[in-house]
């Protein structure tokens, strides 16, 4: 018989169950207080991390992306999917699995799921930002697009931001019945629309959070009235964007890295000239934010490795003292670490 893996051997994995628990033991809106927190942090830290587009493998049905990166002291990296005819089948349009290692020796430190991370992650990104960029008394926000993200978004944009009523609209009656089931109880006032002309009705903040793999317009220029904030967080690959370029020549934008935005955002549609700003820089102080009450602000949100890092970061943070993960032996151990072989033959 083989002899027991060495303590060396174990890495803390996080299922999607133990996840879930870990959620509602903190609470989600403590989860996204923090989150949002934790990612700010690591912005106000941009010029520390190792920086570079993601790795995307594409197809014809979608993208499996790879999101490494490292502080010099920790190194992360995500698996990711995005594949917008998935839920036609029964599957997830997005699902993440991610590490985080020592950059000292290499050792893993934690293995996790990260499709609910990464909605965690992706709706404290959008907080984030909207905190500093939308008008100061938004209170109603628009969610175009009702499916996996939705709910994350609402609550954090509520959570962080301070919106009171969210005005859903999707394509898909089904998937807006859902989001507004779900967000019952959750403090914001729901307004289920039947046309986004209808959902973005007074609304202060415009999220569009749709997935087709297309030049979509999901808002045209004339649907934007000044002073509104957008957070565009569906087009996030080549060839899938949801605003009409129009929009984007009235608009200030803001980007989480340039390099990888111009492949993947909004701004795919633009001259490469076209002016943004990298988000980090207004959190630093180094450029403005919303100059003016009238100014559309637009967040081209793609998601970026640093908030993986941030979120992977934080969640190891989270798990001391706690059960809401399994120890899992990834690391081969050899006493000898010269003797991997007689590792192996030992075990026959
Ligand atoms: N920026 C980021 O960091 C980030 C993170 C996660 C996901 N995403 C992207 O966000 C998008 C949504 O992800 P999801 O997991 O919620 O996907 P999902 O498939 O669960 O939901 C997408 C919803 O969009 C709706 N939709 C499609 N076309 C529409 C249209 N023209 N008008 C209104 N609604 C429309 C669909 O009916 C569906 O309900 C994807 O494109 C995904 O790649 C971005």
């Amino acid at each position: 018989m083989a002899p027991p893996p060495s303590p060396l051997a174990f890495i803390p994995f996080v299922s999607v169950e133990n996840m879930m628990r870990l959620v509602h033991h903190f609470g989600i809106e403590t989860v996204l207080h923090e989150l949002t927190d934790a990612i700010e942090a690591d912005y106000l830290r941009w010029s520390l991390f190792e920086k570079a587009p993601r790795l995307a493998s594409h197809s014809q049905e979608g993208v499996i992306e790879l999101m490494p990166t490292s502080d010099g002291e920790a190194y992360a990296f995500k698996y990711v999917n995005g594949h917008p005819s998935n839920t036609a089948k029964g599957l997830q349009t997005v699902a993440a699995f991610g590490l985080l290692a020592r950059v000292d020796t290499g050792y893993p430190l934690l293995l996790t799921e990260m499709t609910l991370l990464t909605a965690l992650r992706t709706a404290a990104t959008s907080a984030m930002v909207a905190r500093r960029l939308a008008p100061k008394d938004a209170r109603v926000m628009a969610m175009i697009g009702n499916g996996a993200q939705a709910e994350f978004q609402a609550i954090a944009m509520k959570a962080i931001v301070g919106i009171e009523e969210v005005r859903l609209y999707d394509i898909d009656p089904e998937a807006t019945r859902k989001a507004a089931r779900n967000l019952q109880g959750c403090g914001i006032r729901v307004v289920s629309c039947d046309t986004s002309q209808d959902a973005i009705e007074g609304a202060q903040i415009i999220t569009t959070c749709t997935a087709d793999k297309a030049y979509a317009t999901i808002l045209s220029d004339n649907m934007v009235g000044s002073g509104i904030h957008i957070n565009a967080i569906g087009g996030d690959c080549p060839g899938k964007t949801e605003l009409h370029r129009d929009i984007l020549d009235r608009a200030a934008t803001f980007v989480e890295f340039e390099p990888q935005t111009r492949i993947e955002g909004e701004i795919q549609q633009m001259d490469p000239a076209y002016p943004v700003t990298e988000f980090w820089k207004v959190l630093s102080g180094e450029a403005e934010g919303r100059t003016d009450v009238r100014q559309i602000t637009l967040f081209d949100s793609v998601g970026f490795a640093i908030e993986d890092f941030s979120a992977l970061r934080y969640l190891v943070g989270k798990l001391e003292g706690t059960q809401f993960f399994q120890q899992l032996d990834i690391i081969a151990d050899p006493d000898d670490p010269r003797d991997l072989f007689g590792m192996l033959q030992r075990a026959a």
